[in-house]
């Protein structure tokens, strides 16, 4: 329960105070940011996952609804926030947390993330952020131009053009791909003739005006589940999401696609976009998107192009021709909380047209008014941070070269951690990482003998057995603290379409070395042995003697 004792007063003078005299540098919040500025790494490692409570009992100190009546001494709440927050949080820096899309971040964010802070600009209009909206508007053409590849007479006509911008600043990938589709969905169901658009007169009215039974976007069966809300919230509806089928690479297959596309024609829907994946969150594929822009092109609808983990890889000179094609695509998401290694809360979407945003253009008497700059004109959220500020810092101080590094060292990690498993006699690579991700298995030599002759039926019940084991070799990893893959659902070819339970491992922390790799190896060989699963690995057993 949240209870401070030994309250503050409430009253102006201790109002004023806290909004106007710092707290000293020997009280417990000056200590704890002087030790953060020191060495943030060491204050984490000393005090992140120190304790290994359940989240059962951890919610016991945050069960209380009542808001505390008297003020709280910053002290107190400080010692709170370290004891029961800071303690049983998440090591996400961490060189072994290879499991998530959340890894470290380079130094230089914390002070400029205080910096930004303590500004508090407000980017949804200029009167609230002045330098920040040039800035911000630097940050969409430099991406805009990572992406696109325009000339420099390209930019300097629409860098800080009052009438359009060349994409959006948002909280993360789900609003940024929400924003793309909400983009294409206006611009296809635009105002004409007696029709006032869709954002005025609402689907209905569209759909009659366009004469068609629904719109349709399309996806491979690996794309985010972040698309699912965005049709939902446009009004398109989660069943006009159509999941296609990928090949054995876990890319879009390109036949299923079209005979989706035809069938969707056939039933008199409309085909809203297609959106292609660089870099799928579970598997890290990325899709021909080359091939999806014919596509597009020949059938005339939106391509959008979900880069939000992969799209960094276009830093790379080695590796960027992975994600041919995104240049053909009217809209790419891209996260800065991932490979751009800025803190949570960054995403951006950038159009290829720098009239697309238009569409969603929307105004207000007191800001936002025609013509001026504010941002907010063409975006979803309302009041948003600087954080642009941020992904400006890393694309400064790291530059294109620095991220190069670290993208082409990322997935030299990934292969290396491949080349260990497919070595490693008791484990099974699922899928090899095109990027810095891959998923593979517990499977036992002894086993993956009896696998490769065992009829299908028996193979599918291996499986199951197989699927329990790595659930619970995965979450006794995560509890013991030490290192942690997720884990993840795949329905493999291989194996006639069974899903099986896989290891996902995320290699984009710079810090992780090779033998954490192997430690994170090992650790699950010696989780395997443990007694809990001794009853599971007996029933493989059993049913490894009757397939003989
Ligand atoms: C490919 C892809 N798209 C979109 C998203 C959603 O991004 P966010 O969690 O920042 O909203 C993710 C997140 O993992 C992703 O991997």
């Amino acid at each position: 329960m949240t209870n401070f004792k030994d309250n503050a007063k409430a009253n102006l003078e201790n109002m004023y105070r806290v909004f106007t005299i710092p707290e000293a540098p020997d009280s417990t919040l000056g200590r704890i940011d002087q030790a953060i500025t020191d060495n943030a790494a060491g204050f984490l490692q000393e005090h992140v996952v120190a304790l290994q409570r359940e989240l059962e009992e951890i919610e016991g100190d945050f069960a209380d609804s009542h808001i505390p009546e008297h003020p709280t001494f910053v002290s107190k709440y400080t010692e709170f926030v370290t004891d029961k927050l800071v303690a049983q949080s998440v090591h996400t820096a961490s060189p072994g947390f290879i499991g998530h899309m959340t890894s470290a971040m380079p130094y230089f964010m914390m002070p400029l993330t205080r910096i930004m802070t303590a500004l508090n600009q407000n980017l949804v209009k200029v009167e609230t952020s002045k330098a920040f909206t040039p800035l911000e508007r630097q940050v969409l053409a430099m991406l805009h131009r990572l992406i696109y590849a325009q000339d420099d007479a390209f930019y300097a006509r629409w860098i800080h053009d009052s009438q359009s911008a060349l994409g959006a600043f948002c909280s993360g990938g789900t609003v940024a791909n929400t924003t793309a589709l909400w983009a294409a969905r206006n611009r296809l169901c635009a105002p004409s003739g007696s029709f006032k658009g869709i954002s005025q007169e609402g689907y209905l009215n569209a759909m009659r005006h366009l004469d068609c039974n629904g719109l349709v976007v399309m996806v491979s069966q690996r794309g985010h589940y972040s698309l699912g809300k965005a049709v939902d919230l446009l009004g398109i509806g989660r069943d006009n999401l159509i999941k296609v089928a990928t090949d054995d690479n876990n890319r879009i297959d390109m036949r299923q696609l079209r005979n989706q596309c035809n069938i969707v024609q056939a039933e008199g829907k409309k085909i809203l976009a297609i959106v292609g994946i660089a870099g799928t969150t579970e598997t890290g594929n990325v899709d021909p998107l080359d091939e999806m822009a014919d596509l597009s092109q020949e059938l005339g609808c939106h391509f959008h192009a979900d880069a939000a983990w992969g799209g960094p890889t276009l830093f790379s000179d080695t590796h960027r021709w992975r994600l041919r094609g995104i240049e053909r695509a009217d809209s790419v998401t891209i996260d800065g909380h991932k490979q751009l290694y800025v803190p949570m809360g960054v995403g951006m979407v950038l159009f290829k047209d720098p009239a697309a945003l238009s569409a969603v253009e929307h105004h207000a008497a007191y800001i936002l008014r025609h013509g001026s700059k504010d941002l907010g004109s063409h975006t979803l959220e309302g009041s948003r941070p600087g954080k642009a500020m941020l992904v400006h810092a890393g694309l400064s101080i790291i530059g294109r070269q620095g991220y190069e590094l670290l993208i082409d060292q990322g997935i030299a990690c990934a292969q290396r951690f491949a080349d260990m498993i497919v070595a490693h006699k008791d484990f099974e690579l699922i899928t090899a990482p095109e990027l810095n991700i891959l998923t593979y298995r517990y499977n036992p030599e002894w086993l993956q003998a009896v696998i490769a002759t065992a009829n299908d039926d028996k193979v599918h019940e291996i499986n199951i057995l197989l699927n329990q084991i790595i659930r619970m070799i995965q979450k006794y990893q995560r509890e013991a603290g030490k290192t942690f893959v997720s884990r993840t659902t795949l329905e493999l070819t291989r194996y006639h379409g069974t899903s099986v339970t896989v290891f996902r491992a995320v290699l984009a922390n710079p810090l992780t070395t090779e033998k954490i790799l192997v430690d994170v190896l090992q650790e699950q060989c010696e989780l395997a042995k443990h007694e809990d699963l001794s009853e599971l690995i007996a029933q493989l057993h059993c049913m490894a003697a009757s397939c003989h």
